[in-house]
């Protein structure tokens, strides 16, 4: 066991987080290394400061269980990866920077729209909101690209129907949440882009006060604002999260999910042939592809000791899903795709108090795009070579652009 107040500072010599892609469909080799050797081991960050990055699977899953560790923004050991998320997370209010109890209260407020139940009445929504964007896509004719016509388009216009927005809407806060999860954004832009995003869920949630409908936002005005259990701010910090939370996450997996099936033909065939393999093939990728890739970060607010190793109290720490999801001891042959596996343990939607609510919602579409795409398009195929493809150093994993074509009678 190693106590970290006994170890000299050397932040100097310490590996940089984060780290970079060898290729685009790995996570860096680094976690690996250092998985097998240290899977509790200190990084320095763009600051200059030191934080704990956690590589294992028992051991990041141990950590974000902890009541002891924190994941508030503004406690000063939290430690942010790059300056533009600071500026991007810095004054989050949502409840996903909050710990219990107050965490847990503010979550039950929206937890009813995400049951597994009430989001499987969504299914024909979903259904019918993916055979539009699809049949566009294929109206349009190839090549096309992926990300644009139906991975962003999926999950936007779906929570736009969940929070009773014009669809047309959508443009501005997809463009407002690319600029704020973007590594490389200035702290300026990110805090114009939280302003504009937060003016827009404040403005929403008055259009809801003024014309209540049957969305999730005009219930919250009546259930939780109306009746003093959440104050204006809070609301519209929730309402901002939900809105982000929902739709960049999943848009990254549906293309990065075509992408990889492509790249494992033989899977994907058996797919097309089998299409009750879909939900596991979709834990698969959520596992496989891990696209909430660098965090969530957490800060200790007690001493701890995972994996051997003391974290002080005050001490930064980061949870890479990436990482956890490629561990050998819980998925043999971590780094080969297959759909066939048991991979529900996986921590794509991470675990403990914060663990996603809205994967039941994630999964639905993930499995209806997937499905109606390959059904619809089945000679879909990568319209550049892969080594052309290029996965951006993003909060998650990301991809610009996916060219992709298929065969027409003409
Ligand atoms: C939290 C991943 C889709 C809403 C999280 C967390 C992860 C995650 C890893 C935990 C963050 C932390 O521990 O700090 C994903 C992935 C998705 C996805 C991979 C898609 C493939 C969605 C959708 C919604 C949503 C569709 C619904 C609107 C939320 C919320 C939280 C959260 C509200 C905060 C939970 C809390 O703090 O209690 N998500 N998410 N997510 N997610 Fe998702």
């Amino acid at each position: 066991m190693v106590d970290v107040r006994t170890v000299p500072d050397e932040a100097g010599s310490l590996p940089r987080f984060p780290m970079p892609r060898e290729t685009p469909f790995h996570p860096p080799a680094a976690y690996a290394r250092l998985r097998d050797t240290a899977p509790v081991s200190r990084v320095r960050l763009w600051d200059g400061g030191t934080a704990w990055l956690v590589t294992g699977y028992d051991e990041v899953r141990a950590v974000l269980a902890d009541p002891r560790v924190s994941s508030r923004r503004q406690h000063p050991g939290y430690p942010f990866a790059t300056p533009a998320r600071a500026a991007a997370e810095r004054g989050e209010r949502a409840f996903i920077s909050q710990d219990p109890p107050g965490h847990g209260r503010l979550r039950k407020m929206v937890t009813k729209y995400f049951t597994v139940r009430r989001i499987e009445s969504l299914r024909p929504v979903v259904q019918d909101i993916a055979d539009t964007v699809i049949g566009r896509a294929a109206e349009l004719g190839p090549p096309i690209d992926l990300v644009r016509e139906v991975a962003l388009e999926v999950p936007a216009r779906t929570i736009c129907h969940l929070f009773g927005i014009p669809a047309e809407e959508r443009f501005f806060f997809q463009g407002r949440d690319h600029t704020r999860n973007a590594l490389d954004s200035s702290p300026l832009e990110v805090e114009a882009a939280t302003a504009d995003m937060l003016g827009y869920a404040a403005d929403l949630v008055a259009r809801k006060e003024r014309r209540p409908d049957e969305s999730i936002v005009s219930e919250l005005v009546r259930d939780q604002l109306h009746t003093g259990a959440v104050d204006r701010d809070q609301l519209v910090a929730i309402v901002r999260h939900l809105l982000a939370a929902g739709h960049d996450t999943t848009a990254n997996m549906i293309a990065l999910g075509v992408l990889e099936l492509l790249r494992h033909a033989d899977q994907l065939d058996e797919l097309k042939a089998r299409p009750e393999l879909w939900p596991n093939a979709v834990e698969e990728l959520l596992r496989y592809i891990s696209v909430f890739q660098i965090s969530p970060n957490r800060v200790a607010t007690e001493d701890i000791e995972v994996g051997g190793v003391v974290i002080a109290a005050g001490e930064g720490i980061i949870t890479p899903l990436a990482a956890a999801n490629r561990d050998g001891r819980a998925f043999p042959d971590p780094d080969t795709l297959d759909i066939h596996r048991e991979a529900r343990h996986h921590v794509a939607f991470a675990y403990g108090v914060h663990q996603c609510l809205g994967q039941p919602l994630a999964r639905l579409e993930l499995n209806v795009v997937y499905e109606t795409l390959f059904r619809r398009l089945p000679g879909l195929a990568l319209a550049i070579d892969t080594d052309r493809i290029v996965v951006r150093q993003y909060l998650l994993s990301s991809l610009g652009e996916l060219p992709v074509t298929w065969p027409v009678n003409r």
